[in-house]
């Protein structure tokens, strides 16, 4: 028997098997699980921005694609490092970041987030 013709039958097996596990799943075997089941998440506790000047627009512009984690757990970046950050967010990455937001953004993320 050539490879060709095992894996052939190996998939005819894999369906067959599938058509009766599908059978006995509408005959209500096994039957599914009963009752309510709930998960808990990781919160994001501790991970909002900070409160002040600019926050709005920080969240508009930054929440969409990742947590505020990404700028709290940086090291203290100077004036010129944020907005390289924010530029690069924008140019690299495609945020929706207007150009007279950045400003404020970057003024935000220096006095929440930065050094002198
Ligand atoms: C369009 C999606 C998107 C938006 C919006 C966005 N980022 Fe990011 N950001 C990314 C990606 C992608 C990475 C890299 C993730 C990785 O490497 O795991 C990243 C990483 C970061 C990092 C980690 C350091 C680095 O350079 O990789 C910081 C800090 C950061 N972003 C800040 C911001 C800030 C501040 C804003 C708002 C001005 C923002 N991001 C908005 C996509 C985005």
């Amino acid at each position: 028997m050539t490879k060709q013709s095992l894996t052939v039958l190996a998939c005819v097996a894999a369906l067959g098997a599938a058509a009766l596990g599908a059978n006995a799943f509408a005959a209500g075997k096994p039957a599914p699980p009963k009752g309510t089941a709930t998960i808990s998440l990781p919160g994001d506790a501790g991970m909002a921005y900070k409160p002040g000047a600019g926050v709005g627009a920080v969240q508009a512009a930054c929440l969409s694609c990742h947590s505020s984690a990404y700028v709290s757990t940086q090291p203290l970046l100077t004036k010129a490092q944020w907005t390289a950050e924010v530029v690069k967010m924008k140019n690299a990455y495609g945020a929706p970041i207007a150009d007279d937001q950045v400003p404020v953004i970057v003024d935000y993320l220096t006095t929440n987030y930065g050094k002198p």
